[in-house]
């Protein structure tokens, strides 16, 4: 039986790498909806509009398509995205569109559709509680701040880009705050969640962890 799994958690936790492998190991679909998200930052940033102008990215969305593939390429309105939707700029830019009401709702709209199917692991912020409240597995991955700022400074080095390690707590802890204050759909534990915290975990250690939830569920 297919089930659909739901991974929440704070940026930079591990959620996509972990969603990733867990799928290609199970045969399922990842679905990263950070990436939606910041396909639409990236293009609001490319278009000048302004990132709190709600019904003028409402519109926008309405003209832009999305494509996710089962390979985990990103394609915004037809072409291939890559490093552009990864950068600080985007980044930040994404925590500010995704905590309008309307770019969540037609996004939500999107991501419920992709999933109707099961088999399914869909990464992000809201899936446990609003887009998959229905999901049979929900985990929340978390790590301290310092882990998370430690991976993404490694993997910057790895990429060629120099980051400086207190900026990106910084960063972490601002983009924490605004994706959990923010009034429609705040990151959040979901009740029947499991947390699993990887600060001290290795990726295959946190992809057979939650393969062992998967078991008892199916
Ligand atoms: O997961 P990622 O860091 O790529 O997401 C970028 C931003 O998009 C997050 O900081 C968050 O503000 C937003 N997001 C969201 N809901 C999701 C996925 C991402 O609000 N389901």
């Amino acid at each position: 039986m297919k089930l659909n799994i739901a991974i929440d958690g704070p940026s930079a936790a591990g959620k996509s790498t972990i969603a990733r492998r867990l799928a290609h190991e199970c045969g399922y679909i990842h679905l990263d909806t950070g990436a939606m998200y910041r396909c639409i930052a990236y293009k609001a940033l490319n278009e000048k509009l302004a990132l709190d102008e709600e019904a003028a990215l409402g519109a926008m969305i309405d003209r832009t398509e999305i494509r996710l593939t089962p390979q985990g390429q990103v394609f915004l309105d037809g072409v291939e995205m890559q490093d552009e939707i990864r950068s600080n700029a985007v980044s930040m830019a994404a925590s500010r569109v995704s905590s309008l009401k309307t770019v969540r709702q037609k996004l939500v709209e999107r991501q419920q559709k992709m999933a109707a199917d099961k088999g399914v692991v869909m990464d992000g912020r809201d899936i446990g509680t609003v887009v998959l409240p229905a999901a049979e597995v929900k985990i929340f991955l978390t790590a301290s701040p310092q882990a998370r700022a430690k991976r993404r400074f490694l993997e910057n080095q790895q990429k060629g880009i120099s980051s400086d390690y207190d900026q990106l707590v910084a960063e972490i802890a601002q983009r924490d705050r605004q994706d959990m204050e923010r009034v429609h759909s705040p990151l959040r534990q979901a009740e029947d969640a499991v947390c699993v915290d990887t600060s001290d975990m290795t990726i295959d250690e946190v992809v057979a962890t939650i393969k062992q939830i998967m078991a008892q569920k199916s």
